[in-house]
Order: C-alpha cells, then sequence, then structure tokens
C-alpha cells in the first residue's frame, strides 16, 4: 500500500478524527523520526510515528481470536447491544477499515471467534470455496437418535429457505443429549436449523470449540488473545 498521510494514518488507526490531527500536531504531541510533526500531510513510515512518545498501535492490523460469551450480539448496530466489539478498547472500535468479525455466533452461542481489521483476510476466511472445518458443541432438550449421525453425512438436510441442501456435516453424539458438530459451511444459524430440519431436538446450548487449526485453549469467555496471521495456516498479502 502507498504511504498515507498522516492524517489519514492516525484517523484509520481510531486516534482522532482527520480534523483533530492538526490540533494533536499543535500540542506536540506527535513525532515523526524524533522530530515533532507538524505537516498533517506528510507521508512517514508508520513505525517512525510516536503519539505520546508511543509507537502506532497496531500500524499493520489485527487479529484477534475471542472467546465470545453468551449475549453478545456480532453486530455493528448499538440498537442490538451489548455488542462483541464492547469486549475492546475504544481506539480499536474507531479503525478504518472497521474491526470485524470473520463469520458471525449468534447472540446466544459462546466460543471461539475471530476479529479482524484484515478485509481480504475476511473475504478469504468466509469464502464458501475455503471450507474450514469449525466443531460446535451442541446441548439438546431430547435424546439424540444414532441415525442423526448418517442424516447429517449424507448433505441431504434441507434447510428452510436454503435452495441447497447442507454440504455433509460430521455428527459425533457424547451423551444422550450432547454432541459435536463439524461443518465446512457457515449458513445463518446453520447448527439450529440442522437440527431443527431433521426434527430431532431443539439445541438448548451451542460453543463453538474450533475454528480450522485453532482452539480455545485456557482463554476465559470475554477474553481475546491476539493472533498471529501464520497461525491461520494460510498465504496472505504482508499489509494491508
Ligand atoms: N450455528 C448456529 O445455529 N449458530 C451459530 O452461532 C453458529 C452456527
Amino acid at each position: 500500500m502507498s504511504a498515507r498521510r498522516l492524517d489519514q494514518l492516525l484517523a484509520n488507526l481510531g486516534y482522532c478524527s482527520r480534523r483533530e490531527v492538526r490540533d494533536w500536531l499543535k500540542a506536540g504531541r506527535v513525532a515523526i523520526a524524533g522530530r515533532p510533526a507538524t505537516d498533517p500531510g506528510a507521508k512517514p513510515s508508520p513505525a517512525a510515528v510516536r503519539v505520546d512518545g508511543e509507537p502506532l498501535d497496531h500500524p499493520d492490523g489485527i487479529l484477534l481470536l475471542v472467546n465470545k460469551p453468551l449475549g453478545l450480539t456480532c453486530s455493528h448496530d448499538e440498537r442490538e447491544a451489548p455488542l462483541i466489539y464492547d469486549l475492546l478498547p475504544a481506539r480499536w472500535r474507531a479503525r478504518n477499515p472497521v474491526v470485524t468479525t470473520i463469520g458471525r455466533l449468534d447472540k446466544e452461542t459462546s466460543g471461539l471467534i475471530l476479529l479482524t481489521d484484515h478485509t481480504e483476510l475476511v473475504h478469504r476466511l468466509t469464502s464458501p470455496k475455503h471450507k474450514v472445518p469449525k466443531i460446535y458443541h451442541v446441548t439438546t432438550d431430547r435424546d439424540l437418535s444414532p441415525e442423526l449421525v448418517n442424516v447429517f453425512a449424507a448433505g441431504t438436510l434441507q434447510l428452510d429457505g436454503e435452495k441447497e441442501p447442507c454440504a455433509p456435516a460430521t455428527l459425533r453424539l457424547l451423551g444422550p443429549r450432547e454432541a459435536e458438530v463439524t461443518l465446512i459451511e457457515g449458513k445463518y444459524h446453520q447448527v439450529r436449523r440442522m437440527f431443527a430440519a431433521a426434527g430431532s431436538a431443539t439445541v438448548t446450548a451451542l460453543h463453538r470449540t474450533t475454528f480450522g487449526a485453532l482452539t480455545l485453549g485456557d482463554l476465559a469467555p470475554g477474553r481475546y488473545r491476539e493472533l498471529a496471521v501464520a497461525e491461520l495456516g494460510l498465504e496472505l498479502p504482508s499489509s494491508k
């Protein structure tokens, strides 16, 4: 990417508006290569910029692995608050491109979700072509029949309002009302709708444990950790 103007860089990283950058420069809060910055139109290397003496906050983008707690919405619409983005520092919520979820989990689903401002990464990992396997732990209101394993594996399960049947999914029964489902696609409310379509039971709790090779480890609900792009095992452009 070609170098950005200083005012655009700081606004994009969520520090303040482009207009406010002038005030920050007058107040001596911004330095380039050790000297006070005066020109909002300068195009410095982000690595040379300091704000209040500190290096820039994630100038090359943010990638997070989050353990989503129940009750948060994967939406940017404040009317649907509380939002998963409320877990993040205010500056990260003000970035452009915005930090967004890679796919979504329902408000009443917990577990592993990725957040990033790497637009390319969002497209790659949500593309139906990519087929990232995701594992969900499911609890139901009724006992599950072993026959369900074949129903999920058949690749014929038709969800209401969808043109194509679900791709084959792996169902592993863990107990009478507990199972693990592996999906390679991400239709809206897919796990809940698959159980509904199979006519077997209603999902009463849903938790995503893995996304590709990634797991939550000991990350507590509501916490996140930074992820290196390399942990995704993808080939990606080195910068946005
Ligand atoms: N399937 C669902 O039903 N809900 C989710 O949040 C994810 C998958």
